[in-house]
């Protein structure tokens, strides 16, 4: 995969505030003089949108666990074809709100160890991973409480519980440390501006 552009991603439990961050940062770096993509996964692309609202939407147990990774890695497919790829090779900057860290966290951790059939289909099927990861790290009471105040459709993940939203903070924390080279953790328990300054810290050194 060509890598003229610069290719980040927001990852964190439900409500950690990676969707005001990854606002923010895109209008910096276009205050910057970049050419911004701002994206966002489940969707991304026409297509990956059509998915996202079969699996973020009804019941918690309308998909089986691998059901669930072959629907999230259909819609990564169709979004990195269509709007991530084009985007890289066009040198701009891509802001992607979730990526196939989430299916490993999600899908992988959430209902029995399923992370190598993870692992496998995303080298099979997608083979790419962000420059840089930010980690929004927050306890999953505050998360959740922010989450579900929003009141949306959306629901079938926030349902789970905080017991699995506990599961996911620590899964993402060792998913850092097991990535090292790409992620960089960031505290989201502070106000917003405070923690976009942090964002801000880890991304600027890797703008092109
Ligand atoms: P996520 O995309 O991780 O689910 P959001 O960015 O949508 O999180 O934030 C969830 C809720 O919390 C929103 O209502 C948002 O306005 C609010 N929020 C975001 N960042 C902060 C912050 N640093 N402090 C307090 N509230 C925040
Ligand atoms: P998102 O819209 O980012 O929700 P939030 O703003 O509450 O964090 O993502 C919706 C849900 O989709 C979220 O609960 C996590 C889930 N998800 C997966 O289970 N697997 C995936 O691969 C992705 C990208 C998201």
């Amino acid at each position: 995969m060509s890598r003229s552009g610069l290719f980040l991603s927001f990852e964190g439990i439900d409500g950690s505030g990676k969707s005001t961050q990854a606002k923010m940062l895109a209008d910096r770096v276009r205050t910057a003089g970049h050419d911004v993509v701002h994206t966002r996964e489940p969707g991304g692309s026409p297509g990956a949108e059509e998915i996202r609202a079969l699996v973020l939407q009804g019941d918690p147990d309308r998909w089986s666990a691998e059901t669930e990774i072959l629907l999230f890695t259909a819609a990564r497919r169709d979004h990195l074809e269509r709007t991530i790829q084009p985007a890289l090779d066009a040198g701009k900057v891509v802001i992607c709100d979730r990526f196939a860290d989430s299916t490993r966290m999600y899908q992988g951790l959430s209902r029995g160890n399923l992370r190598a059939k993870v692992d496998a289909l995303h080298d099979l099927m997608i083979g790419v991973e962000p420059d840089l990861t930010l980690l929004i790290d927050m306890d999953p009471e505050t998360g959740l409480s922010r989450a579900k105040a929003r009141n949306t459709v959306e629901e079938r993940f926030e349902d789970f519980g905080a017991s699995l939203q506990e599961a996911m903070r620590s899964g993402f924390l060792a998913l850092a440390t097991e990535y090292a080279d790409r992620f960089r953790v960031i505290d989201g328990a502070r106000d917003a501006e405070t923690v976009a300054g942090d964002v801000w810290a880890a991304v600027s050194p890797h703008m092109p």
